[in-house]
């Protein structure tokens, strides 16, 4: 498994590389959820590349970019245990925005307005502009997005799209624990007791696949039956949940068809966000 530092290298390479590439962006602090977007992408194409860069673009004054886990050895042990034709691209800040780096990549309108982008102004522009340039340094075939973070995918998908950039977004579904807990680099800060708490997330989402399963088909009803089960959890404050159209993301007033039915919730200082799609 080879490491490579720097753009030029990791154009280089692409340079040299007449398979198709699978390309999977991470932030690092690998777990399950992340090995299965590069076992697909592995499954899928002839060569792998991982970025691992916790981009400073993408978090807000006061969120955890300094506190971000990271621990470069055991991802790159992990990436090596995978048998596939893995490179690891792990650019410094300076790598990627040198003195003087001005330009940004924003998709505009609701879909980065809302949610996620409502709650944290400017993630979005800091994720496009990021994977914007490293689609441009790896040139994928294909690139791997989890399902876990879905208004992500909806953004991604639509910059591929208004840009007709040249390549496959691939969505992926989330990777649980085997107590519901969706898997993420940020669970590591959570307590024993929050660990508990946290499965709040994946019990609302559970509970409104239920009464969807019975019928309920009430936006509004199925939002305020996941904020009444929260509420149960002391350690648990919502953020917001969300009945919103899948493609859309827009809120869903009365009846649903069907639903991308999102949550942030702060488990102590810890925000965590989960959702699950319900189909007729
Ligand atoms: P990060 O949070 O490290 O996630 C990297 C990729 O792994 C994302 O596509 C995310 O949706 C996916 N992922 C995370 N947890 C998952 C799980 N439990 N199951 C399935 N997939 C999961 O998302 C980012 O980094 C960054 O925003 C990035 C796209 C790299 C841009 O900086």
């Amino acid at each position: 498994m080879r490491t490579i530092t720097s753009t030029r290298a990791i154009q280089l390479w692409r340079d040299a590389e007449a398979g198709s590439v699978g390309f999977v962006p991470t932030m690092g602090y690998l777990h399950q959820g992340h090995l299965t977007l590069v076992r697909k992408a592995a499954a899928e194409n002839d060569a792998v590349v991982v970025s691992i860069f916790v981009n400073p673009l993408q978090f807000g004054p006061s969120e955890d970019f300094g506190r971000y886990p990271r621990d470069l050895e055991s991802d790159q042990a992990l990436l090596a245990g995978e048998h596939a034709h893995v490179v690891v691209f792990n650019p410094t800040p300076e790598e990627m925005y040198p003195s003087g780096f001005s330009t940004a990549v924003e998709v505009e309108g609701s879909i980065t307005q809302i949610l996620e982008g409502a709650k944290r102004p400017g993630h979005f522009r800091g994720v496009t502009t990021v994977v914007n340039k490293l689609f441009n340094l790896v040139r994928p075939t294909r690139a791997y997005f989890g399902e876990k973070d879905a208004q992500q995918l909806a953004v991604i998908r639509k910059m591929v799209s208004d840009l007709a950039m040249n390549l496959t977004i691939v969505g992926v579904p989330t990777v649980r624990e085997p107590d519901g807990l969706a898997m993420s680099s940020r669970n590591v800060y959570l307590s024993p007791t929050e660990r508990q708490a946290a499965l709040v997330l994946s019990r609302a989402l559970a509970h409104a696949r239920s009464l969807w399963q019975d019928g309920e088909r009430s936006a509004p009803r199925l939002g305020s039956a996941m904020l009444d089960l929260i509420a149960r959890e002391p350690l648990a404050k919502v953020d917001y949940v969300s009945v919103a159209d899948p493609t859309t993301l827009q809120e869903i007033e009365g009846t649903a068809e069907s639903a991308l039915v999102s949550m942030a919730v702060f488990i102590g200082r810890t925000r965590l966000i989960d959702n699950t799609t319900l189909r007729s």
